[in-house]
């Protein structure tokens, strides 16, 4: 009987684990923006969030909204995935904004400035009352002061199996705006509060994207902000502008070397003398079957990105 509950919750499980998707650069396009929209289809970010928020001016809604519809209708698949941002739900634009986003069929609906997990609910609960397709999931912008303090509990949503809750975004910008942290320095007082965003984000079993770098022409600065976000374990950095996309999906690519060791770790526990075995050395060091999992993980997400030992 134990052992039929046990199976049974493991199903549940592995049916709850999603599909990787590479999400190492995600580019903001303001949807106002006709030339910006035009520029989309020959970019290689792995994700585009189509803005009706913050980069919108008030009296541009309207418009960008619009735009937006025109943009979906005219180009109804893509290579990368599609996050539509709407305006909050309690703002003047919030309900048009869901109402236009769930129409386009995105990848997933953006939400800003989400400071509690009902703030996540509200929106499934539209979506589920509207029989909105299952394939549009959510992401939740962490970027106020409550919104870093819940973040644990927002997090959480995501192992709910029939929650839509993919993805956190962590909001800098409004961050320092909100707070009044300087972001100079390396990030060094902001980086606690990433880490934090970061380990509620692993623990709800989401994916975590770093904030923007303001500064497109400062190319060096840059690449060492993604360098820094990839070793904190954010899984890919929103981008502003084009010439951030190939540093952002470099930087958070597993480097030759960290793919050759990923290839020996599985090559090592392939071998019949190490079937049965929970730890090896390798190359005088100990190898757990953990480092396995890992390895095969990082390996299936190269071949996904074309990266290679
Ligand atoms: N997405 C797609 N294309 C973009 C783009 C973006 N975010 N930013 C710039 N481009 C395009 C431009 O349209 C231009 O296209 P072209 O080659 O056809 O002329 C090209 O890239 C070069 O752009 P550039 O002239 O260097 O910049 P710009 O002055 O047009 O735009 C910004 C600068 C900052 C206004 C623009 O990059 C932008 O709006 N970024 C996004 C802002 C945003 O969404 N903020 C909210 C989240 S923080
Ligand atoms: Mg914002």
């Amino acid at each position: 009987m134990i052992a039929l509950v046990l199976a049974r919750r493991s199903m549940q499980k592995s049916a709850m684990r999603k599909t990787f998707r590479p999400r190492r650069s995600v580019l903001y396009v303001p949807a106002s923006n006709a030339k910006a929209l035009a520029k989309i289809a020959s970019l290689d970010a792995d994700a585009v969030i189509f803005d009706l928020e913050d980069a919108v001016a008030p009296q541009a809604k309207d418009d960008a909204r619009e735009a937006l519809r025109n943009y979906f209708r005219a180009n109804p698949a893509s290579k990368a995935e599609r996050i539509i941002r709407i305006n909050a739900l309690a703002s003047e634009w919030g309900a048009e904004d869901l109402l236009a986003a769930r129409a386009c069929k995105p990848d997933a609906i953006l939400l800003p400035k989400v400071e509690t997990p009902q703030d996540v609910t509200g929106v499934t609960e539209i979506l589920e009352e509207t029989d909105a397709s299952e394939n549009i999931r959510l992401w939740a912008m962490i970027e106020t002061p409550r919104g870093i303090l819940n973040a644990d509990e927002i997090a959480e949503l995501g192992l709910r199996s029939t929650g839509r809750l993919d993805c956190f975004v962590v909001g800098t910008n409004d961050i320092a705006k909100e707070t009044g942290v300087s972001t100079d320095g390396n990030r060094a007082y902001l980086v606690p509060w990433l880490m934090q965003i970061v380990l509620c984000a692993k623990a709800g079993k989401l994916d975590v994207i770093d904030g923007v770098y303001n500064d497109f022409a400062d190319a060096a600065g840059f690449t060492l902000e993604c360098d820094q976000g990839s070793r904190m374990g954010f899984d890919g950095k929103t981008l502003i502008h084009p010439a951030q996309i190939g540093a952002a999906n470099h930087a958070f690519s597993p480097d030759k070397a960290a793919l050759a060791a990923a290839r020996s770790i599985i090559e090592a526990f392939s071998l019949p003398e190490n079937a049965d075995k929970g730890a090896i050395a390798l190359n005088g060091k100990m190898i757990e079957r953990l480092h396995l999992a890992n390895a095969e993980k990082m390996m299936a997400k190269a071949q996904m990105t074309g990266d290679k030992a």
